[in-house]
Order: structure tokens, then C-alpha cells, then sequence
């Protein structure tokens, strides 16, 4: 059973395709940080969005207000000494540690953390002595699992894009046994489990099932795209409890 971590930074990327150059105008719409109330208030345990270096969607304004209301805000970011000067001074409740390309259109891949404890350690030290629970998003083999350890994490969030982007059985079954031994390691390890990138309403009842140690999901794509036909509100509440395995 995990809980429900909602990323609203789509909300912010329909915001940007219209008020780009005034994002904070009193016309300006949707709201993300309405979106994160709203989708509080529907269930969801932990509020997840990424401030991107190219500012694409969710602006630092927008981070600084969703921070100043909410209970749980997971902000994810790239490993950046100016990244890890703001979260330091805002003190989200986690910090999700990703790699970010310019060119990307969303993350592609975990972060790399072999060998760079020496790169990582202290950043992260930095940012666990704010009181910042740390994740670091890797990919679901042993040797991430390990370096994050080692580099002072105390989270992983497994990519789960491997599983999603699957499409016969028997290759959603492979990518499973990796996120089974990847989950199963970190917990043995100490590490608190999550897990997100790809999940949607008809593939996430299945890892949840199969993968029972994650705490959190993190799911943005899919529910913003069925609260187009459902609402936003129910959108979140189905997805709540798919992740809570009902
Ligand atoms: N977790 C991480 C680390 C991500 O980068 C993203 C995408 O921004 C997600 C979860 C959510 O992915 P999706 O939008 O595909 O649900």
C-alpha cells in the first residue's frame, strides 16, 4: 500500500502555453498551487513538483507559494549548487535529486551515481542537515541503489519508465522482478522506497502489488490527462486508491 504523491507540474506547463510572460497575472490559469490544495484535499499524501533550470513550467514564485500552504511539498530538482542553495533556504519537506537535459521533453533516466560519492555526499549532507529528507531517482539496479546509499541518501525513488513504456506481459514481468530486487535491496539497506515516472490508472494496481515496501508514488501525466474527462478531484481520488491497492 503506498501513499499518493501528486505532481502538478503540468498544470503549470497548461499555464505557461498561455501566460508565459505574466505567469502571476491575475488572469493567469490553472493555478498550480490550486491544483495542490485541491489535490490535498482529495487524498493525496505528498505534493511533487520540478523547478526545472529552464523554468519550462513551474516558476520559483509558484514553489514559494505551494510551500507557504501545504503539508508535504516533494521538490525535485538537478544536483545544482544554486538548486541546493534554494531548497536549503525553503526547506521543502524532501528533495528528489534528478538529472535534467534541456532538450528532454521529461526525465529520461535515473541519476547516475556511481562513483560520485565524493560529487553527491556533500550536497546532500547539506541538504539532510536542513532537515530535508533526501531521495535520489535512480534506476532500478543494485549498484544505484548501493552509490545512493553510500552517497547519505535517505530515499530512492525507482524509475519506473521501464515498466510503463513495457507492452507484452512477459517485459512488464523482467521489469518488475528489477523494481522487486531494487526495492527489496534498498530496504534492506535503510533507505525509505518510492517509486514514479510512467505510471498510469492501467498500469499502477499491478506494481503496486507486486512492489508492497514503496511509500509513495509520484504520478502527474496520467491524472492530469484524466481530469480532462473526470475532474480533477476524482481523478486524484481513483488514483489514491488504486495506490493504496484497493
Ligand atoms: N518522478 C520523477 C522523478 C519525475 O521526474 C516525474 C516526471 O516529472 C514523475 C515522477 C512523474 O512522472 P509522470 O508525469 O510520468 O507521472
Amino acid at each position: 500500500m503506498a501513499s499518493l504523491g501528486v505532481n502538478i507540474d503540468h498544470v503549470a506547463t497548461l499555464r505557461q502555453a498561455r501566460y508565459r510572460a505574466d505567469p502571476f497575472s491575475v488572469l493567469a490559469e490553472p493555478d498550480p498551487l490550486e491544483a495542490a490544495r485541491l489535490a490535498e484535499d482529495a487524498g493525496a499524501a505528498v505534493i511533487t513538483a520540478h523547478l526545472r533550470e529552464d523554468k519550462r513550467h513551474i516558476q520559483p514564485e509558484d514553489i514559494l507559494r505551494i510551500r507557504r500552504v501545504i503539508r508535504r511539498l516533494n521538490l525535485e530538482m538537478a544536483f545544482l549548487p544554486e538548486m541546493i542553495a534554494f531548497a536549503c533556504e525553503l526547506r521543502p519537506d524532501e528533495v528528489c535529486l534528478v538529472p535534467e537535459r534541456r532538450e528532454e521533453v521529461t526525465t529520461e533516466g535515473g541519476l547516475n551515481l556511481l562513483g560520485g560519492e565524493e560529487r553527491f555526499g556533500p550536497g546532500i549532507a547539506r541538504l539532510r542537515s536542513a532537515g530535508i529528507l533526501v531521495t535520489a531517482f535512480i534506476d532500478p539496479v543494485e549498484g544505484q541503489v548501493r552509490a545512493a546509499q553510500a552517497g547519505g541518501a535517505d530515499c530512492v525513488e525507482l524509475h519506473t519508465g521501464g515498466y510503463a513504456n513495457a507492452i507484452r506481459p512477459e517485459a512488464q514481468e523482467h521489469e518488475l522482478s528489477k523494481q522487486a530486487a531494487a526495492a527489496e535491496l534498498a530496504r534492506s539497506l535503510g533507505l525509505e522506497v518510492h517509486a514514479g515516472h510512467g505510471l498510469t490508472y492501467r498500469n499502477v494496481r499491478r506494481y503496486v502489488a507486486r512492489i508492497p515496501h514503496v511509500r509513495t508514488l509520484n504520478i502527474g501525466h496520467s491524472i492530469v490527462s484524466r481530469a480532462l474527462w473526470v475532474g480533477w478531484e476524482r481523478a486524484i481520488r481513483e488514483m489514491v486508491a488504486l495506490a493504496a491497492g484497493e
